[in-house]
């Protein structure tokens, strides 16, 4: 239910910002087998890039959604070369989605950071995560804290949030989410990425 949420929350703002679904050019991180791909199809965005570091998520998404990607790049975000980032770069991608794979130790934080300098500026982002996440200080990946020195810096302004109830835990508490939307105003720094590599 998550790209659902995200993809609702993505809409409103996008209304609120009086911009057109078409003119977005999406960049789907941690596409797996596509389930975000096919709200973002739905919604009528201009061009959809899917990424996932294992093929069997390109596979599962060529066999469940086909057609659902313009492009889906097969890759590690950690880890491009110079030529995957000219490939990635040349889509001049302008949104930047992330579901149900930060903080949750799924995407690495560097992946994040990586594609969030892979977008032209100013860009779209949205992702979820878990509702406390952010207030915490005990989240070990490192996230919590990139996305708070970034909105501290200016680096993404935060447009909207929504809290949601994801699903019951096995206890069958329920566990809450938060859907945020925020824009790309600035790359993070060179250095930032250097601390991230060696574990922030
Ligand atoms: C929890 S899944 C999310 C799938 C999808 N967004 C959804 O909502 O169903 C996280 C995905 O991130 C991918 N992933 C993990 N590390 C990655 C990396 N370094 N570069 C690219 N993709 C990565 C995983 O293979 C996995 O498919």
């Amino acid at each position: 239910m998550s790209p659902q949420v995200v993809r609702e929350l993505v809409e409103a703002e996008l209304e609120r910002a009086g911009v057109e679904p078409a003119s977005l050019r999406v960049l789907d991180v941690g596409a797996g087998n596509g389930m975000m791909g096919e709200e973002l199809a739905d919604l009528g965005v201009g061009h959809l890039a899917g990424v996932d570091i294992i093929p069997e998520a390109a596979m599962a998404t060529e066999r469940d959604r086909p057609g659902v990607y313009d492009e889906y790049f097969v890759l590690d975000l950690t880890d491009l070369d110079d030529t995957q980032r000219g490939e990635i770069a040349a889509h001049r991608l302008n949104c930047l989605l992330l579901v149900a794979a930060l903080g949750f130790g799924d995407i690495p934080t560097a992946a994040f950071a990586a594609a969030h300098n892979l977008l032209e500026t100013p860009a779209w982002l949205a992702f979820n995560i878990k509702e406390d996440f952010l207030d915490r200080d005990d989240d070990d990946t490192g996230f919590a804290r990139l996305i708070r020195r970034m909105l501290a810096d200016g680096i993404i302004e935060r447009r909207s949030e929504r809290r949601y109830q994801h699903r019951l835990s096995v206890a069958g508490d329920p566990l809450n989410y938060l859907a945020i939307v925020a824009v790309k105003r600035a790359d993070v720094p060179q250095d930032w990425l250097a601390e991230l590599d060696e574990g922030m």
